[in-house]
């Protein structure tokens, strides 16, 4: 039996899944250019009147926390590091009542001299991006040569208290595909958490290639080589990670397998872009105009209105396997993953 559409309250679509976590876009910029994400010139970058302005943001968030029932509000790109109002806004989302969990969701580079304001501001997690611990390949990779930045910026995270540090690390064929025991011996010896992550078709450069795609079975295998993994006890509720518990535990490693084994059927996430559109789904391919309602003057009644039919047409699942899928305009840098 389907739902019905709440006229009140959460953000629930006709497939009865409830929204509780929002992820923010703070920038569509970056100061790194992954070649499975950017090209190396970057992308038209969204202009500044269309960002929306750090008050804006907070005050969506704030209908979202007060009006339909988000409990997680995760800020991520871009790279959200850059922008210049992230540690205000953090700590006005910290102040609202009922207070959200904060968590970040960044490349790392300036975040051991952050970690400190941040944590102070009330975030409470972070999760870093590192696909390579060779400084060479990761130059290659990222076309910057920001090994050290990235290390230091985990290292000081974690000092800072913003725990657990976790890893997201994407693995590509022939590039980094060796490299994922060395990757989680480094997460072991410092108490981060690893997780890989399926490359997904959301590149700026449409050049993603289902059979050049690392598996989940393949990572799994590869780690099996030299570890013991078992299957986690702890429930995985809605989050994208599968995770398994290295050696014994309490360690633990994740394979977020959006392609092999989708997890779209648990979904409890809604987005909003830096410019202030309402997306349903990583791959939606309708936005939702908030920004435009903000300035004309909407009420935070009719913002959260908006917000709940925009969840409503959230389709069951990405379609990545569909004859018909279409990769959605904006790029994942521009929706932040
Ligand atoms: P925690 O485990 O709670 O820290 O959160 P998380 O894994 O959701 O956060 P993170 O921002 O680190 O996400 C890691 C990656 O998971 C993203 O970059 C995406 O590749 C993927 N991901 C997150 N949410 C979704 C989603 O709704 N759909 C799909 N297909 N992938 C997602
Ligand atoms: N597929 C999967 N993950 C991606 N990321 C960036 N582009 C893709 C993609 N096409 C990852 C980054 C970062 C996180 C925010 O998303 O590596 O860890
Ligand atoms: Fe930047 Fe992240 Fe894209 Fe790399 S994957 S270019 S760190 S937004």
């Amino acid at each position: 039996m389907k739902a019905a559409q709440s006229s009140d309250g959460i953000l629930v679509d006709r497939y009865g899944r409830v929204a509780r976590d929002l992820r923010v876009s703070l920038t569509d910029k970056c100061n790194l250019r992954c070649t499975y994400c950017m090209p190396a010139e970057g992308l038209p970058w969204l202009a500044g009147p269309e960002l929306l302005t750090d008050d804006e943001i907070v005050r969506l968030v704030r209908v979202a926390v007060q009006r339909l029932g988000v409990t997680e509000v995760r800020f991520t790109g871009g790279e959200p590091l850059i922008r210049p109002g992230l540690v205000g806004i953090v700590a006005a989302v910290a102040a609202l009542d009922p207070r959200p969990r904060i968590s970040l969701t960044t490349n790392g580079i300036g975040l051991d001299r952050l970690a400190p304001a941040l944590r102070a501001a009330g975030l409470d997690r972070v999760n870093v991006s590192l696909d390579t611990l060779d400084a060479a390949r990761f130059t290659e990779l990222t076309r910057r040569p920001r090994l050290d930045a990235v290390l230091a910026g985990m290292a000081g995270a974690a000092a800072a208290g913003l725990t657990p540090v976790k890893i997201n690390s994407v693995l590509m064929r022939g590039v980094n595909d060796d490299e994922a025991p060395a990757l989680l011996r480094f997460a072991l010896a410092h108490g981060y958490e690893l997780r890989f992550i399926e490359q997904m078709p959301l590149d700026a450069q449409h050049g993603w290639d289902r059979a050049a795609m690392v598996t989940a079975d393949e990572i799994l295998a590869s780690l099996r080589r030299e570890f013991d993994l078992r299957t986690d006890p702890a429930e995985r509720g809605s989050a994208p990670a599968e995770t398994w518990l290295v050696d014994g535990g309490p360690a633990r490693v994740g394979v977020i397998a959006s392609v092999t084994r989708p997890f779209c059927g648990d979904c409890d996430r809604t987005r909003l872009t830096a410019d202030g559109q309402v997306r349903a789904c990583l791959f939606a391919t309708e936005e939702s105009d908030l920004r435009g309602a903000l300035r004309a003057g909407a009420d935070d009644e009719d913002l959260a209105d908006r917000w709940r039919r925009a969840m409503w047409g959230k389709r069951a699942g990405h379609g990545i396997d569909d004859p018909t899928f279409l990769q959605p305009a904006r790029p994942m840098s521009a929706i932040g993953g």
